[in-house]
């Protein structure tokens, strides 16, 4: 960043109206919630697939993580310990899901849990800022690549195993007046959530989303530095959120002890996208 603009975004921070925001995170630790539990995540070298790792590993489980740099994963792998696994994986190349989740099982044994997290984002911002290319880029990794992996998914749970679970990591987005295609890729991860858990839940798959408020994580960041960092400002809730916030409830949607809860889309924004009808 050059300095004119660190000094215009420092200068608009300041100038910028805002209450102070005060909020304090707890985490619940070590309550090994996913003991024994072993859990793909698709894109988990970085931003919260990497604290969803993390978390999950300190829950108890074995984790695989996937994405499509290896040396990335890598350094993840060694990083997190032998209860890290790896494997490099293009999700956007659906036809080589079920050879993906094949492998995956031959490393970990078998899998319980499947969090389709793997997305990107062009921040278009308006309808006429979107191309095709970009179109098809998005929908390919945030609905087709997770409807063909979830399809793969279903058909190795096959084994009578009860307990299993898919979820997604949508978005607010999904359900706001936001980003375009990347809200619609979303909103349609809603629909499969509700279609896989009606039709799956009695036979052992749970299915579920996370929508995610906004986190400083690669796919955001230049969304975070355009903005000036105030994006926030006006909002409800007043701040970004952390992606181990995201992780914390991704273990509980994950354990056993909230297994009543399937078909949902939870949202994680602080109440940002919830409808103000009066003031
Ligand atoms: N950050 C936010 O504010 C926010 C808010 C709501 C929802 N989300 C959602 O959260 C999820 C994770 O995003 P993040 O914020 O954690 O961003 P991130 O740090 O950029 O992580 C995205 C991960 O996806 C992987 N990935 C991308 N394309 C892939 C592909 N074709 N095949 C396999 N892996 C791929 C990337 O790894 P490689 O580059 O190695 O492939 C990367 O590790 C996404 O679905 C995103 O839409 C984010």
């Amino acid at each position: 960043m050059n300095i004119k603009k660190t000094v215009k975004k420092t200068i608009n921070f300041v100038l910028t109206p805002r209450g102070n925001v005060k909020v304090s995170i707890a985490s619940i630790s070590n309550a090994r919630r996913l003991e024994n539990k072993r859990i793909v995540i698709t894109g988990g070298g970085s931003g919260f697939g990497l604290e969803m790792a993390k978390k999950f590993i300190e829950e108890g489980a074995v984790v695989l993580i996937c994405g499509r740099n290896e040396s990335k994963l890598k350094m993840v792998s060694e990083q997190l310990g032998k209860k890290c696994l790896y494997l490099k994986h293009d999700v956007s190349k659906v036809e080589d899901s079920e050879s993906f989740l094949a492998n995956a099982t031959k490393l970990l044994g078998s899998i319980d849990c499947l969090v389709c997290n793997a997305g990107i984002s062009l921040h278009e911002c308006v309808i006429e800022n979107v191309t095709i290319e970009g179109y098809d880029a998005q929908m390919n990794i945030l609905m087709r690549a997770n409807f063909f992996l979830a399809q793969a998914f279903i058909k190795i749970c096959n084994d009578n195993h009860s307990n299993r679970d898919l979820l997604f990591i949508s978005s607010m987005t999904g359900n706001a007046p936001s980003e375009i295609p990347y809200g619609i890729a979303k909103a349609g991860i809603s629909s499969m959530v509700a279609k896989l858990n009606r039709e799956h839940y009695a036979k052992g798959i749970r299915v579920n989303a996370i929508a995610p408020g906004m986190s400083p994580t690669e796919l955001t960041k230049s969304y975070i530095d355009a903005d000036n960092g105030n994006m926030y400002c006006n909002a409800p809730c007043g701040r970004y959120f952390y992606p181990s916030e995201i992780a914390e409830v991704a273990t509980w949607l994950l354990c056993d002890a909230s297994r009543i809860i399937g078909g949902e889309v939870i949202t994680c924004d602080g109440g940002c996208t919830t409808k103000n009808i009066w003031h």
